[in-house]
């Protein structure tokens, strides 16, 4: 495994410039620091600290409960880990709801966090939004298909764009959301094929998740990655590591070691 040292921090130029050259962007989840570090040393491109946080480190069963001020506290520690690649963070839910909102959360965030980029999910109805935080300066990354903010009125997780309406509505969503000045894309749980459409028609990279290896690059839950987490993690993750049972290993031998010792007398 190499080690990468550079210190200087990948840019939203640095990104557009990597899709247009052809390579693939590598992007992952962080929620901590020390994580966020030995991703930042194994060359990720970009760290999301995703409001994924609520189901994987806070133990929560959706995104919904996530607030503004743990994106805040996480990004920043995220964000103090990381010297090269690029950070994003989520608004959580109700953080986006309208364009000054969505301007609020994400001056909270980035003066509280020194993040460089902002995700906020949503279809065509979120471009207004965008469009108004890229005007104050701020970069923003959009999120469409399986939303999970939205898990409730969507009817629950599962792969988005299968019928023709379904289709035409993420393009169209996809365009307007790349127009209103995003400069990526997250495809969530979109149809592989579709996910490869969208990504030829636009200019900025889209980043999939459950939707085909066609993307300009891919994303994933850390914790789906390296086998950490008390739940199976979902099928399009092929772990690289079993660092639960690493986890339950360790424990185990660190429980039997002290129960063994003799006990002192004065
Ligand atoms: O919150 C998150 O981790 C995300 C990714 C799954 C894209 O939004």
């Amino acid at each position: 495994m190499s080690i990468h040292a550079e210190t200087r921090r990948l840019t939203t130029r640095d990104i557009r410039a990597k899709k247009r050259s052809g390579e693939k962007l590598a992007m992952l989840t962080a929620y901590d620091h020390v994580t966020a570090g030995l991703l930042d040393q194994a060359g990720i491109d970009m760290l999301l600290v995703g409001d994924s946080l609520g189901n994987v480190v806070l133990g929560y069963e959706t995104t919904i409960p996530v607030t503004l001020d743990d994106m805040i506290r996480h990004a920043a520690a995220v964000q103090r880990g990381s010297r090269r690649a690029l950070v994003v963070c989520d608004l959580p839910f109700g953080a986006a709801t309208d364009p000054d909102t969505a301007l609020r959360s994400a001056v909270a965030v980035m003066q509280h966090s020194g993040v460089q980029a902002i995700k906020i999910e949503g279809g065509v109805a979120a471009a207004p939004i965008v469009r108004r935080l890229v005007e104050q300066g701020i970069a923003v990354m959009a999120h469409i298909g399986l939303t999970p903010q939205s898990v409730h009125q969507l009817g629950g997780y599962y792969r988005h764009g299968k019928s023709e309406d379904a289709a035409q509505a993420l393009i169209d969503a996809a365009k307007a959301l790349e127009a209103a000045g995003a400069f990526a894309i997250v495809l969530e749980m979109v149809v592989p094929e579709l996910a490869a459409d969208i990504t030829a028609m636009l200019e900025i990279p889209t980043i999939g998740i459950g939707s085909g290896p066609d993307c300009a690059g891919q994303v994933l839950v850390l914790n789906d990655l390296i086998g950490l987490g008390l739940k199976p993690p979902p099928s399009f993750a092929k772990p690289k590591a079993d660092v639960a049972t690493i986890v339950r290993d360790a424990a185990s031998a660190y429980i039997a070691e002290v129960k063994a010792r003799e006990p002192q007398r004065d």
